[in-house]
């Protein structure tokens, strides 16, 4: 499997601490998981380790695993320059039994990781290898910001729009997928540079995870539309998926 984010990683932050950009994640993790008496925590895209941090700051003991090794690389960096150290493994997360014995108390998938994964069997394989982490009552959350009302938008957003750095998504979609093409122009003294990365996702909705979650044996999936636990509806920014693992 090709690993789009090899070069972007390392541009990747530019986007903000997550908090700025994703919104009040901290509060929502940490009511969520005092309600469930959670303790350990994988984050099985943990990309450049801005949760694996926040939920480690948090108290919660914490595990970060990625495909792409530049992702974690730039995890290992920003972890350690902020003096913390926390177990990090290459792993596809379709296969999490190959790096981790242990279970977890939640498992977390976040910012539209899971959509990376194009096909039916694909998604069931990554969602029945979290399913098989877990502990009894343990939690798998996802959070995406491919939802009904994102999809109406404006095919062009300026994401960021500094003196140095702008970001540009141009989006398209069909039916199916939806392909973000993610424009870095650099314009100032010190770089002048201008990047493009192409991110293909798989279009998941609140319906396509009922079923997927549904089929991989959940019972109790629970969706919602922000961080406050709103119900997810037509003028959602997110999707946040909270299956609870029963038998
Ligand atoms: C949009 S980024 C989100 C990163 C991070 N969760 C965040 O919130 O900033 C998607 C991440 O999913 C990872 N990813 C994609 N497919 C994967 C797979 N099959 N197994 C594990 N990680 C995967 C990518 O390498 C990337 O780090």
């Amino acid at each position: 499997m090709k690993d789009t984010y090899e070069k972007f990683a390392f541009d990747y932050d530019e986007f903000g601490s997550i908090e700025s950009y994703l919104g009040d994640e901290k509060n929502f993790f940490s009511r969520l998981f005092n309600e469930h008496n959670v303790k350990t925590v994988l984050d099985c895209a943990c990309g450049t380790g801005q949760h694996v941090y926040m939920l480690s700051q948090l108290g919660y003991q914490v595990w970060g695993s990625d495909y792409s090794q530049s992702m974690l690389k730039m995890a290992e960096k920003n972890l350690s320059a902020r003096g913390y150290e926390i177990p990090l493994k290459q792993c596809d997360f379709r296969y999490l039994e190959k790096e981790f014995d242990d279970r977890f108390d939640a498992i977390v998938c976040l910012t539209t990781s899971l959509p990376h994964l194009h096909t039916d069997e694909d998604l069931l394989l990554a969602i029945r290898s979290m399913k098989n982490r877990l502990k009894e009552n343990g939690l798998l959350i996802f959070t995406s910001g491919t939802t009904d009302y994102t999809l109406s938008l404006s095919p062009i957003e300026v994401v960021i729009n500094r003196e140095d750095f702008s970001r540009i998504f141009v989006k398209a979609h069909d039916d199916r997928f939806q392909t973000i093409h993610i424009i870095d122009l650099y314009h100032s003294l010190q770089r002048m540079e201008e990047n493009q990365y192409d991110i293909v996702y798989r279009i998941l909705l609140d319906n396509d995870y009922r079923r997927l979650l549904s089929q991989a044996g959940f019972t109790d999936i629970k969706i919602y539309g922000d961080y406050d636990r709103n119900p997810y509806d037509a003028g959602s920014m997110r999707l946040i998926v909270i299956a609870k693992q029963t038998n």
